[in-house]
């Protein structure tokens, strides 16, 4: 096991080789326990796991939730809806009193970008020894998201072993609205730290030019890149002339719930033009994985017959990596760090 540093977990901006290592390696210590019938241990046995998402969730909420109880931690839940918020308390008062609680990580989803950040600061200012594990903000960042995907591209192409060397110069195709994707931005940080090139397709309206220099702009909150060679970032905005060239692909929601403004002609325009079909797929001569962060859009964005029949479609497996990657996260913080 390497040096775990962190403290939060914000963004995988910061992390370094060994960062993801460290992950990867516990998610598979996790993953083949649960494989030989030990589905729980007491690892994090009488530490509190308190999930705060102030936006629908049912992967990400569930599967944190379910990777604390397999680490023998208390779980609490919090539900906005019914919650002091209604009269008036604010996010950050709400974290403060979890961790007056005796939350020993808070894991927070919120729509704002950035406010991680804000409530970390705000904690540590009051010598809180919670952690923070950002589960969504914003357009910002979803990090155990990206963990998950890259874990489950490394055992897609090692074939089950963990060689996250295979993805050294391998094509991924990213499809759709990556503006208002934290995920994509995620996965953008953690795929290229291991070499891989990312091509990104999609309309101009939904990949702004700007993401060409997605890694010169400055990470706010002085988070420092410490990858010193990074795969590259191209765009496209032809969908069939992108699939020919991929090694995988990720398709994206179209995330109307952060759209401002009226971006696309209409649903179906999109869709004629990106939605990922059969018949598009098999421009590509090889078997490549398709991977979707879900909830996804039948029809829209995919189609039901890649969703349901394609082999390689890899969503299912997205879903179950979720649960021994949020463990080890979970473990690293409690255990590598107070
Ligand atoms: N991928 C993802 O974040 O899904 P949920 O919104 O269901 O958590």
């Amino acid at each position: 096991m390497q040096i775990w540093s962190h403290k939060h977990i914000h963004s995988l901006a910061n992390f370094s080789i060994e960062d993801y290592q460290s992950v990867f390696e516990l998610a598979n210590r996790f993953d083949a326990l649960k494989n030989a019938g030990t589905k729980k241990i007491p690892a994090l046995q009488g530490t509190l796991v308190t999930s705060l998402f102030f936006e629908p969730s049912t992967r990400t909420k569930n599967s944190f939730e379910l990777a604390a109880k397999r680490l023998s931690a208390d779980v609490q839940t919090f539900a906005p809806s019914s919650s002091s918020l209604t009269k008036g308390e604010t996010i950050i008062d709400t974290a403060i009193t979890y961790s007056a609680m005796g939350a020993d990580t808070l894991v927070i989803r919120h729509a704002s970008s950035y406010i991680t950040f804000e409530i970390a600061k705000k904690l540590d200012a009051l010598n809180s020894k919670t952690s923070i594990l950002n589960a969504g903000d914003g357009l910002h960042s979803h990090p155990s998201q990206g963990l998950l995907d890259i874990y489950t591209l490394i055992k897609f192409f090692s074939k089950n072993s963990l060689r996250p060397e295979v993805l050294n110069s391998k094509k991924i195709l990213i499809i759709g609205d990556v503006n208002h994707s934290r995920v994509a931005r995620s996965n953008l940080w953690a795929l290229t730290a291991f070499g891989a090139d990312i091509i990104l397709c999609g309309p101009k309206t939904l990949i702004p030019d700007e993401f060409n220099n997605f890694f010169k702009t400055p990470a706010p909150n002085q988070i420092k890149d410490p990858i010193k060679s990074r795969g590259s970032i191209t765009i496209s905005r032809s969908l069939e002339e992108s699939i020919t060239k991929a090694d995988a692909i990720i398709v994206l929601r179209l995330q109307k719930e952060r759209m401002k403004e009226n971006l696309l002609s209409s649903i179906n325009s999109y869709s004629l033009d990106y939605c990922l079909n059969a018949e598009r797929l098999s421009l590509n001569s090889k078997e490549i994985p398709i991977l979707h962060p879900g909830p996804i859009n039948r029809g829209i964005e995919i189609s039901s017959e890649l969703v349901d029949e394609y082999p390689n479609c890899l969503i299912n497996n997205q879903v179950a990596n979720g649960i021994p990657i949020r463990m080890a996260l979970l473990y690293l913080l409690q255990k590598h760090n107070k």
